[in-house]
């Protein structure tokens, strides 16, 4: 199927439908409250009865701009609840987990997929129509369609060959692009693109995603669109490790690479990101593996990619352990360490795959009792094992600071007069 942008002209009045979403998660939940916000009927479907407990009471258990307003309008209009239970319904949206194994393919865990797609397999019927959200490898919503078939052999699926007009179950993939602090705003406002395993499918997505952003929505083939979403991701993180590495050529050669940055970005056609102390977080330090290991031998700058930016919470740790050094060598064996921030990026509470937490973490080990920590977020951390967490000032009065995460509250303090290793440019 060729790439087609949905026309607006093929946009039917609106149809309230009964909506599923499995996984109340950064993308489930905002996803749902918008649904039921468009008007839809939506029930979300959680495997922990914790999350579904809160959002039945409309309240979030994720930090998220503008959502809890939203879950209040949705729960209390009585178009949006939870269950740990799947029932039957017009459409029903995936948005689980896919993390990576820590192998080293770093093979791509699509368990948690997996078993919402034999959860939703018993109460499927003939019209439904299914979309795989979550981030996934190329060829993974096929793998959706064949265990979906050999569940329920009474319904067709797409298949090579079997013609539209035969098939009970339509199947999309549509990946989310949303970035969290903004996800409200993003949901009605981002380009989807709509991998069909037919035409047919994507076009019933269309329909369904036109009731939720007013962005482009871009008709393709399930493949193509498991690929967007991965590409989108890996060029992110390719161009974080030139920051990156760019960095640590300019300490190495005693230069400032925040002015170096700035000044080079004055060219017309240059744009360089800021370094940081790491890639974190559900998407970037994660879907690039996917690729690597559907392509191992092809995907060279994409796996250096991530094995630059994955060396530099170790190349910050070195700079801490260096100044501690210099610190002894002139008298003073028990200089403290206060590190600012530890989530996976400014100002959102999300701890997942944080290169600060991991310094965080390992600077605690490395020097038992002289390292606290400070985090806005502390409250949503939940293993604090070996962090001493401590109020920002506390962290800002040791002798050696580390800019981790440049939270808004911390690039309202002053530069510590002590020693900064500023990872983030906290300072710069
Ligand atoms: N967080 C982001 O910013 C972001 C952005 C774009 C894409 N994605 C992708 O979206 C997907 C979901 O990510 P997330 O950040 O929302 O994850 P999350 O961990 O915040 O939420 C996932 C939710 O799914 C639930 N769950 C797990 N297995 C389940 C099952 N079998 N049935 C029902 N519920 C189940 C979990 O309990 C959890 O509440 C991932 O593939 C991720 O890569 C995330």
């Amino acid at each position: 199927m060729s790439l087609t942008v949905y026309a607006e002209f093929n946009q039917p009045a609106f149809t309230p439908q009964k909506i599923v979403v499995v996984g109340l998660g950064y993308i489930g939940l905002p996803t749902a409250a918008a649904l039921a916000q468009a008007g839809h009927s939506v029930i979300g479907v959680d495997v922990n009865p914790r999350v579904v407990e809160a959002v039945n009471k409309a309240q979030s258990h994720i930090v998220e701009p503008g959502l809890d307003e939203l879950l209040e309008a949705a729960v209390g209009g009585g178009r949006l609840s939870a269950s740990t239970e799947m029932p039957t319904a017009d459409a029903y949206l995936i948005a689980v987990p896919t993390p990576v194994g820590h192998d080293d393919a770093r093979t791509p865990d699509l368990s948690y997929v997996f078993a919402a797609t034999q959860a939703i397999a018993p109460v499927l019927e003939r019209g439904a129509l299914v979309v795989l959200e979550s981030t996934s490898p190329v060829g993974a919503t096929g793998q959706v369609i064949e265990r979906l078939a050999a569940a329920r052999p009474d319904l067709k699926f797409p298949a090579p060959g079997r013609p539209e007009s035969e098939i009970d179950i339509d199947v999309v993939y549509s990946p989310e692009r949303v970035i969290p602090g903004k996800t409200i705003q993003e949901l009605s406002t981002n380009a989807r693109a709509l991998g069909g395993a037919t035409p047919r499918a994507a076009l019933r997505a269309a329909r369904l995603y036109r009731s939720l952003t007013s962005g482009e929505l871009l008709l393709t083939d399930d493949r193509s669109a498991e690929m967007v979403k991965l590409v989108e991701n890996a060029f992110r993180d390719v161009n974080i490790a030139f920051a990156n590495e760019l960095s640590v050529v300019c300490d190495k050669i005693g230069l400032n690479v925040w002015e170096v940055i700035a000044l080079a970005n004055h060219h017309p056609r240059v744009k360089i990101l800021q370094p940081g102390p790491g890639v974190g977080g559900h998407c970037i330090a994660i879907d690039p593996w996917f690729i690597v290991a559907q392509a191992p031998e092809e995907a060279r700058l994409i796996r250096t990619a991530r094995e630059v930016n994955d060396a530099k919470p170790h190349f910050v740790i070195d700079k801490v352990r260096q100044a501690l050094e210099t610190m002894a060598r002139e008298g003073k064996p028990d200089a403290r360490v206060g590190c600012l921030g530890l989530t996976f990026k400014p100002d959102v509470d999300d701890y997942r795959e944080s290169p600060s937490l991991e310094i965080g973490r390992e600077l605690s080990r490395l020097f038992p009792g002289r390292v606290v920590c400070a985090d806005p977020f502390e409250a949503m951390l939940t293993e604090r094992d070996g962090l001493t967490m401590v109020a920002t000032h506390a962290a800002l009065a040791c002798d050696v600071v580390v800019g981790l995460v440049g939270h808004r509250e911390f690039r309202t303090q002053p530069r510590p007069a002590g020693v900064v290793v500023d990872a983030c440019g906290i300072w710069a």
